[in-house]
């Protein structure tokens, strides 16, 4: 089964290891590292492991990371998954170059996402995390119709946690 999804603007494909090179780039830019990794410095391996991650989840249960590509280009221009938040169930996540920031890219390439997962996949529900102070990315989920369900402490300040369901 093919797992690419496809928007109006853009290609959604499942990450290979010929995408190590860019992610590395991409994940160790100050604005990836604070709110996609707890501002933690990403070791190469943890890149590796991802990868390695999303392949077996893709085969074996159709999920992982995607890569963003516009429909008519070749450059990438980010990330968008599905990944386990503790035992509660999958999260949404994404990450844009800042470059492709403020067009409207992250809340399509999240919606695809979610969308499949309530669809395809079947799930009941969809959460995402989001930062004290990501105003951008709190504006991604609102546009996604995901609600807020609560206020948990994270290692560099609270995050807030969003739902949504079919
Ligand atoms: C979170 C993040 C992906 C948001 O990026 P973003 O570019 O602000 O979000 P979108 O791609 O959805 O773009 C929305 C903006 O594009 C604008 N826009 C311009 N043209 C548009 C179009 N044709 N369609 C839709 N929106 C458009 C919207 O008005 C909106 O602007 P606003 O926020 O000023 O209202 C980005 O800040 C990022 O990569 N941050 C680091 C990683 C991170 O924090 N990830 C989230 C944790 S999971």
């Amino acid at each position: 089964m093919s797992h690419v999804l496809t928007t109006e603007r853009l290609v959604l494909r499942p990450v290979t290891t010929r995408d190590y090179s860019w992610l590395l780039i991409h994940w160790t830019e100050p604005a990836m590292q604070r709110f996609l990794f707890d501002g933690k410095t990403l070791h190469p391996e943890e890149i590796t492991r991802t990868i390695g991650d999303s392949m077996r989840d893709f085969a074996a249960a159709g999920y992982g990371l995607w890569m963003i590509r516009e429909a008519d280009g070749t450059d990438l221009v980010g990330t968008a998954g599905l990944r386990p938040l503790e035992s509660l169930g999958l999260e949404v996540f994404y990450s844009l170059a800042p470059v492709a920031w403020g067009r409207g890219y992250a809340t399509e390439a999240a919606r695809a996402v979610v969308d499949y997962a309530l669809g395809r996949l079947g799930l009941p529900e969809v959460l995402a995390e989001v930062d004290e102070g990501n105003s951008a990315s709190v504006s991604v989920v609102e546009r996604l119709g995901m609600i807020p369900i609560e206020v948990v402490p994270g290692l560099l300040g609270l995050i807030s946690r969003y739902r949504r369901t079919r």
